[in-house]
């Protein structure tokens, strides 16, 4: 009996251990190496850090003829593309990229943790009133930062409001619903390029009840002599805090859209860049997508380090070519976009990880978010070691050199021009996979040939694909048939 057992399990160990290796030469159809521009990298270092404030008011020129149909559009700008930078050299740029980064991803968890453990922040004290770290209901902390801004203002619009309509630059944000903007008077406004929004001066501004189907969406909500007013709270210490209103946009080319529910915030807290005010893109029912009834959505995230703009467009086709992945929702949390991802590979070789760990389970922990606002994407511990194993493995001709922030894979390409190095791609149900152009995970973080492997791991059960690796893709939310697709170069 001993011999067959021990004969089973010799058999079994020879399978297991053929199979993943099997699977890997099989499924994987991305190609095997990639080219990176070392020299184009350097240089967008050095472009963002010596930007031209002036080139501000040629994107405002071109939003003016952006052209749409049956569906709108507006231009996208990246964070660094709007002001000239505060930091000395592209390393302090990086270092407080990733600070903020941190920032968001924190946000993000304790958004989810809350909606998961059923507590309202409501239920909370006020966020204003607490001083460093203050542990709440359950063991979720908030940390609050004065300094360090929630995490989302990485890519922005311009968007016209009111009546007659003035324009604004407002963060897009996947990971939340409610709109809002800095309005007047001010309690407490941070600064902001865009004169702030006067709502007496708007004819076709209008207060919402509190008996309003709207009132009764927002998290948090007050009811004072009638009027709603609403609180947006980013899990960091900032917050937005004003009336809750409706108010008419204004897109180039189409009839304009009215009764959309958005907060007059009079009392804001935190770095929101410059920027008025925020869009929120979540799934949840405030968020501009669904209050447009939105069939779809799509964005293109130009570089970070480029001052060249894409589109956010509505209701626009998913494209042909399009690489696709279920879109799927969780029934604790309707912001968030959740996508199906089946494995990755490297070199085009897919990594033996179970799926289960792209997977959310019964209890909404877990399974893989895309996100507009994250930057670097943020996988399982395990799934990051075999990732990043894979990819030392693959680029042993390149030199190593030390980590930094929460990069631990580094190399110095300083002596070279361009280098080929293993294909890194995603995996979708069906077969389909998505590899990803170098750059998108090979950073630059200082101006003289260091890069570093654009993926961090985190203990949370959440993971998140970050905004580096979807730079140049236009990314196509088919809300109305669930799926995500990807289009490579479609800027
Ligand atoms: C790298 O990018 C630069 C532009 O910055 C371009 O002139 C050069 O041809 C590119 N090199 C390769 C190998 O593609």
């Amino acid at each position: 009996m001993a011999g067959k057992g021990f004969l089973f399990y010799l058999l079994f160990a020879f399978f297991a251990s053929l199979f993943p290796s099997v699977l890997s030469r099989t499924f994987s159809h991305a190609p095997k190496t990639t080219l990176l521009n070392v020299s184009a990298s350097i240089q967008k270092t050095l472009d963002v850090l010596s930007f031209d404030p002036e080139t501000i008011q040629t994107l405002q020129q071109q939003e003016q003829s952006t052209q749409s149909s049956s569906s709108f559009s507006l231009q996208l700008y990246s964070r660094d593309s709007l002001r000239k930078s505060p930091h000395k050299d592209y390393k302090a740029l990086t270092l407080a990229r990733l600070e903020r980064d941190s920032a968001r991803v924190r946000s993000l968890n304790i958004k989810l943790n809350l909606a998961i453990n059923g507590i309202k922040k409501s239920d909370l004290k006020p966020i204003q009133s607490i001083e460093g770290f203050e542990v709440k209901s359950g063991d979720l902390e908030t940390p609050i930062s004065s300094g360090i801004s929630h995490g989302s203002g990485e890519y922005f619009s311009r968007l016209a409001i009111g009546t007659p309509s003035k324009s604004f630059y407002m963060v897009l944000d996947t990971g939340s619903d409610v709109n809002w903007l800095q309005c007047a008077p001010c309690t407490d406004c941070y600064q902001q390029d865009d004169p702030i929004f006067v709502p007496s001066s708007s004819s076709s501004y209008a207060p919402l009840s509190c008996d309003s189907q709207q009132c009764k969406s927002l998290d948090e909500s007050e009811c004072r002599s009638g009027s709603c007013r609403y609180q947006v709270s980013y899990g960091d210490g900032s917050y937005t805090t004003g009336d809750f209103a409706t108010e008419t946009l204004t897109f180039a080319n189409s009839a304009p859209i009215h009764n959309i529910a958005l907060g007059c915030g009079h009392d804001n807290e935190g770095l929101f860049v410059g920027a008025a005010g925020l869009m929120g893109l979540g799934g949840g029912s405030l968020s501009f997508p669904s209050q447009f009834k939105s069939s779809s959505f799509s964005y293109c995230l130009v570089n970070r380090d480029s001052s060249s703009s894409s589109t956010l467009q509505f209701g626009s086709a998913q494209p042909p070519d399009a690489v696709t992945t279920p879109l799927l929702r969780s029934r604790r949390i309707n912001t968030f976009y959740y996508v199906g991802i089946t494995g990755l590979s490297v070199g085009g070789e897919l990594l033996s990880i179970p799926s289960s760990y792209f997977e959310m389970d019964a209890s909404g922990n877990g399974g893989v978010i895309i996100d507009s606002g994250t930057s670097v994407t943020r996988l399982k511990t395990e799934v990051y070691n075999a990732l990043r194993d894979a990819f030392v493995k693959g680029t042993k001709n390149l030199k190593p050199t030390h980590g930094i922030a929460i990069f631990d894979t580094c190399y110095d390409l300083s002596s070279k021009t361009s280098v080929a190095v293993p294909t890194v791609a995603f995996h979708f149900p069906g077969g389909k996979s998505l590899p990803l152009p170098a750059k998108n995970y090979l950073v630059p973080v200082d101006s003289s040939g260091t890069v570093c492997f654009a993926f961090a791991p985190t203990s949370s059960a959440l993971s998140i694909i970050g905004n580096i690796q979807q730079q140049g893709t236009r990314v196509n939310f088919d809300l109305a048939n669930l799926v995500v697709g990807f289009s490579s170069n479609k800027c």
